[in-house]
């Protein structure tokens, strides 16, 4: 069997709820874990959860980023256990669908559309225009 996954949610660890102590995080890896067991669709079976200690969006906690193979990589802030899992098996349906992953922000659901911390584009496509000056 091909464990191979191309595809990678990465849920911060560090990020505190405003106020509290408390990191979202976990919960977070679990339940996207679960929701992805739950599907059990080949899209979101292609995507690894995993946690990492600070992303850089600490004023927006929960960070949560979204990368692939050849794809355009997303950090979004504030997301929350408990209100936004939907939405982020949901994105993972549309850019496990799309080539570059790239998409406006009216192509994402939810919260997802007015959190995005930031969309680089993937290295192949950064590398494109110095590809082909060389040849
Ligand atoms: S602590 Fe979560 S992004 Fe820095």
């Amino acid at each position: 069997m091909d464990t191979h996954q191309d595809h990678k949610i990465t849920v911060c660890t560090s990020c505190k709820r405003k106020g509290t102590q408390q990191r979202p995080g976990y919960e977070l890896i679990e339940k996207l874990r679960g929701a992805i067991r739950a599907a059990d669709d080949a899209a979101t079976n292609d995507f690894d959860v995993a946690g990492v200690a600070c992303m850089a969006g600490c004023e927006r906690p929960c960070a949560v980023a979204y990368h692939g193979t050849g794809k355009a990589t997303y950090l979004f802030g504030d997301m929350d256990p408990a209100e936004d899992v939907g939405d982020l098996l949901t994105f993972a349906h549309h850019y496990a669908a799309l080539d570059d992953g790239w998409c406006s922000s009216l192509d994402r659901p939810g919260k997802l559309r007015t959190s995005t911390l930031a969309r680089v584009p993937s290295l192949v496509v950064a590398t494109l225009p110095t590809a082909a000056r060389a040849s």
